[in-house]
């Protein structure tokens, strides 16, 4: 008898192991781990800079702000000229700490193919760039599949999420292996947990989400190994909601759908975490720890699909 005992104690112990290991590795990323942002302050006195795509709005705009109070000087990216225009006036505002930050910006319509990407870099080539966040990005409430999408709208949402920041990060890289020369280099993609789950209706946005995620993984093989390491990190965040006026159908801020401005913070928090994969709210990574572990897809797909047609619903009366 004692021995059926030991043996399913030391069964039980086995079992717990990865689990308790698991809950330490969360407390220690979330709780416990300082933030190590300062670590890519590095080179030339007062001039790193970050990159943050799709930063007139939402998490990019937020994630600008919190680069600029962390000492950072940044390169944003919009589409519209007058709203960047106000954005850097409003940084600055939000920043006065920081009055002598550098806040340079280029203008590019990301879902548009045909890019000229070594021109769109080219003005700031020589600067020593150690973040990168492929923040632009974003799908569509109109509700349709694929067959009811024009071929148009379809390249739109690809170049859009996969193939703006793909072709962005080839222009940047040969200037980010430079600055990996004084310290480590971040480059984020953000992603979605769309990626994970694919929803009706936003199957291409969730499939660049996808892409990312493969991308992250792939790229820092490629700067590890062969001619590596060159420094060259990279890491997909994996978001759930979060709340931006921006959207067709806002989520309202709750518990599980922080403000862009408490997300900015954890995505800056997390960085150099050495995970390849993060996501950056603690309460999205439980949640997509039930979603891809937990719970089955039958029931993610169903309770994913409910959300998505008050959402759909919703952007069609305009609320
Ligand atoms: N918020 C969420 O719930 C959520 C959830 C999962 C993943 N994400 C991901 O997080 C990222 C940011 O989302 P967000 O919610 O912060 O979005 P957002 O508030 O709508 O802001 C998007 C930003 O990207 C810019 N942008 C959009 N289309 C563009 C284009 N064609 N060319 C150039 N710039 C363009 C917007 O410019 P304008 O200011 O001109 O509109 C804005 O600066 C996206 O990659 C999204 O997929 C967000």
């Amino acid at each position: 008898m004692t021995t059926i005992v030991n043996v399913l104690a030391v069964l039980g112990g086995l079992l717990a192991t990865p689990h308790l290991c698991r809950i330490a590795s969360f407390v220690w990323l979330y709780f416990l781990r300082p933030s190590s942002i300062r670590q890519y302050l590095h080179g030339p006195q007062d001039s790193t800079y970050a990159v943050v795509t799709g930063a007139t709005d939402g998490i990019g705009k937020a994630t600008a702000a919190e680069l600029l109070r962390n000492g950072f000087n940044v390169i944003l990216h919009g589409r519209n000229e007058t709203k960047m225009k106000k954005v850097v006036e409003e940084l600055r505002a939000r920043v006065p700490e920081r009055k002598d930050a550098d806040v340079r910006y280029f203008i590019a319509d990301a879902s548009a193919g045909g890019q000229d990407f070594a021109k769109l870099v080219e003005p700031y080539r020589d600067l020593h760039v150690t973040l990168v966040y492929h923040n632009v990005g974003g799908g569509d409430m109109s509700g349709q599949r694929l067959d009811e999408r024009t071929e148009e709208n379809i390249h739109s949402l690809v170049n859009l999420n996969a193939l703006f920041p793909l072709f962005l990060n080839r222009a940047l890289l040969p200037q980010l292996r430079r600055s990996a020369k004084s310290g480590p280099v971040l480059v984020n993609f953000v992603g979605s947990v769309a990626g994970d789950i694919a929803p009706p209706r936003l199957a291409v946005y969730a499939a660049g989400k996808g892409f990312l995620e493969s991308l992250t993984r792939g790229l820092d093989n490629d700067e590890q190994f062969f001619d590596g390491p060159t420094g060259v990190r990279y890491c997909y965040l994996a978001v759930a909601a979060v709340h931006s006026d921006n959207h067709e159908a806002p989520i309202a801020t709750s518990f599980t759908t922080p403000t862009c401005e408490r997300f900015a913070k954890c995505i800056l928090d997390r960085a150099g975490c050495g995970r390849r994969r993060v996501a950056p709210y603690w309460v999205h990574g439980m949640m997509q720890y039930f979603i891809r572990e937990v719970a089955g897809d039958g029931v993610v797909d169903k309770a994913s699909a409910e959300q998505m047609q008050g959402l759909i619903t919703q952007a069609k009366k305009g609320i």
